[in-house]
């Protein structure tokens, strides 16, 4: 059986190299095999792997060598294909399932590819969106982060998924207002302008725009300063202006003044 196997064989590899390979497998201890078969035999016959790690950089091209992952060949070697664990241990990324489902090919494994929804596995690098996401629930916390990021280190648009509230908004001004891994922790800076609220409070954006009162020329934020909704209470800025016995009959300020974005004196 070995024997036919040998013949079989002959035909495909080299003289010398069977020889020893025969060698290897019927007479000495595994290790023998590499003092046999050099790193530079490999490209006598097989172009893909060392056309692909001479193709990329990376420390498998740099680092390490065929013949330090591959410590045996076929057909008698039985340490053909290495583990990762073999020269990978000890951080929690190492302790991921199925390291060949993101690292597709070993000989460039940083030609990363995403597939599936992942989460976890992201997490073993980029705790901070993993806390945001959990701290902070929203829609985009319910996605896999390879739902936006298709490739890794890729950042998507907004507008791959969104319309813009106001015309003319960038996505930077999106970013402003909304942080992308907890979009619904709105905080608005104040010299927010006035048209980025109006899309969403057309009433109130119209009254602003016709008072006359000193009012007219503060930006929303300017007053609604903190996370959205924020309703600021006249006495913030204005303290108590009036005598006790004119709030006796008209307690609210508004009772007067009617619409802070269209004051009445
Ligand atoms: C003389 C030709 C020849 C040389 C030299 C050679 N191989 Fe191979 N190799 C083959 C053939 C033929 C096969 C397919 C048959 C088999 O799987 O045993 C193969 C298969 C392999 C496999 C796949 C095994 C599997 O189970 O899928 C690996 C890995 C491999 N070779 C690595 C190497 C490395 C590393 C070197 C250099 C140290 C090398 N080979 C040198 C001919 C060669
Ligand atoms: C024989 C040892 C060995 C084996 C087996 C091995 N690696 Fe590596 N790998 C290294 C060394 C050495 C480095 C460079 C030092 C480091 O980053 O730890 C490295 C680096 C890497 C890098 C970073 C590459 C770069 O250029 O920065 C990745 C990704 C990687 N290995 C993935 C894998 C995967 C996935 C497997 C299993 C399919 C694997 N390795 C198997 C030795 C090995
Ligand atoms: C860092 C470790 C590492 C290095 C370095 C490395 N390989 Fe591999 N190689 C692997 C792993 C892991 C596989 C199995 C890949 C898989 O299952 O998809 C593999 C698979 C192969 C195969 C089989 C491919 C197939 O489609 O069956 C060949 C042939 C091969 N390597 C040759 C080489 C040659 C030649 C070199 C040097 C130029 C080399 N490898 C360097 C880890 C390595
Ligand atoms: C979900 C996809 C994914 C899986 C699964 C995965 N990796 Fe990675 N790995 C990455 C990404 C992304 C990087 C970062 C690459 C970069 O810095 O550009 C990386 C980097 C690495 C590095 C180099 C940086 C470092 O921290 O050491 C090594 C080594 C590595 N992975 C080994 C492995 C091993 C071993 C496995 C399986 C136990 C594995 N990876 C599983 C995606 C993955
Ligand atoms: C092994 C560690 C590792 C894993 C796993 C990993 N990354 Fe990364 N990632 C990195 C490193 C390192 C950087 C570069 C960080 C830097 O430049 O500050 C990075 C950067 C990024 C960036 C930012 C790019 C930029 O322009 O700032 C994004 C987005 C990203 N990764 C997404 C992901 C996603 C999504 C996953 C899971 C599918 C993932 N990463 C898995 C190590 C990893
Ligand atoms: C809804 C789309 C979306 C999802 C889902 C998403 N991201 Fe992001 N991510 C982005 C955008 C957009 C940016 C750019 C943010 C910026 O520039 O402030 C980004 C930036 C990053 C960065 C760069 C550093 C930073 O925080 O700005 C990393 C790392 C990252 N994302 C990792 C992840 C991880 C890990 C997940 C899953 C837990 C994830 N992302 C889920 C859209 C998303
Ligand atoms: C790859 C697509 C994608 C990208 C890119 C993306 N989003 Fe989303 N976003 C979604 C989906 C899907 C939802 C949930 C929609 C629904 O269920 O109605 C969502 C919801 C939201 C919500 C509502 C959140 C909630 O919990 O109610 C906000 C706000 C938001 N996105 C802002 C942004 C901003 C800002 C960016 C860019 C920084 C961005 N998104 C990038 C897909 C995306
Ligand atoms: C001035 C702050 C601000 C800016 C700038 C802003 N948003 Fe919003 N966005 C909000 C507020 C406030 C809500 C409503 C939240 C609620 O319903 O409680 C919202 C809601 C959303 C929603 C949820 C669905 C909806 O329409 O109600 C999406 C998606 C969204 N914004 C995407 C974007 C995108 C994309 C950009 C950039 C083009 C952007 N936002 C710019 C404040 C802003
Ligand atoms: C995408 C639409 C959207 C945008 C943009 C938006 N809002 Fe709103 N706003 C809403 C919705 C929806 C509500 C009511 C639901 C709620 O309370 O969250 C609301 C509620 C409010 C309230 C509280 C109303 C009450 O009766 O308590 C205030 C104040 C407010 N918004 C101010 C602003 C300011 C200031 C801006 C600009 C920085 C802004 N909004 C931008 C959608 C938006
Ligand atoms: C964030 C601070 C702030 C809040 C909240 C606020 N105001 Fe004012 N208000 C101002 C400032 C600043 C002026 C201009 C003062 C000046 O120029 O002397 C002003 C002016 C006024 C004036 C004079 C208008 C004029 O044209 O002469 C009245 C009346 C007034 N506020 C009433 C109110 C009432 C009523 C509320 C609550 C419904 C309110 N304000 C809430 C800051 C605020
Ligand atoms: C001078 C301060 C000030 C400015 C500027 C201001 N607001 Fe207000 N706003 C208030 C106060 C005070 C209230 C609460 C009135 C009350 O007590 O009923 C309020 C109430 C609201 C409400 C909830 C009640 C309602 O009328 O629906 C919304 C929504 C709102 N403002 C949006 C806006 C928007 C959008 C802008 C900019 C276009 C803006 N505000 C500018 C002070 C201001
Ligand atoms: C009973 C009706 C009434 C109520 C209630 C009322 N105001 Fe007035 N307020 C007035 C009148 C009338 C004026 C104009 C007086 C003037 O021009 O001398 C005025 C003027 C003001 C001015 C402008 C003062 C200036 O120097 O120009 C401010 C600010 C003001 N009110 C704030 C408030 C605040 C804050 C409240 C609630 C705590 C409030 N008002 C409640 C009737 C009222």
């Amino acid at each position: 059986m070995l024997k036919k196997k040998a013949v079989l064989l002959g035909k495909i590899l080299g003289a010398t190299v069977l020889s020893a390979m025969i060698m290897v497998g019927l007479a000495m201890p595994a290790k023998a095999a590499r003092a046999q078969l050099a790193v530079t035999d490999c490209v006598k016959c097989h172009e893909k792997e060392p056309a692909t790690i001479a193709a990329n950089e990376s420390k498998h091209k740099t680092a390490v060598s065929c013949l330090e992952c591959h410590l045996e060949h076929g057909p008698w070697g039985k340490e053909i294909i290495p583990q990762c664990a073999m020269c990978h241990e000890g951080k929690s990324h190492y302790k991921l399932e199925n390291c060949l489902g993101c690292h597709v090919d070993p000989h460039n494994p940083l030609g990363i590819v995403f597939s599936g929804n992942l989460v976890a596995p992201c997490l073993t690098c980029h705790e901070q969106q993993g806390k945001e996401f959990k701290e902070f629930p929203s829609k985009h916390a319910q996605q896999a982060c390879n739902f936006c990021h298709e490739k890794h280190r890729q950042i998507p648009e907004c507008f791959q998924c969104h319309e813009p509230h106001a015309k003319g908004q960038t996505m930077a001004d999106c970013l402003a207002c909304h942080p992308v891994h907890q979009p619904r922790s709105i905080v608005p800076d104040v010299k927010t302008q006035r048209g980025f609220c109006v899309p969403c409070h057309e009433d109130i954006g119209a009254l602003m725009a016709k008072t006359t009162t000193k009012h007219q020329a503060f930006t929303c934020v300017f007053c609604h300063n903190g996370p959205h909704p924020t309703v600021p209470k006249c006495q913030g800025c204005h303290g108590e202006p009036h005598s006790a016995t004119m709030h006796q009959k008209m307690p609210k300020c508004i009772d007067c003044h009617i619409d802070p974005h269209n004051l009445q004196k």
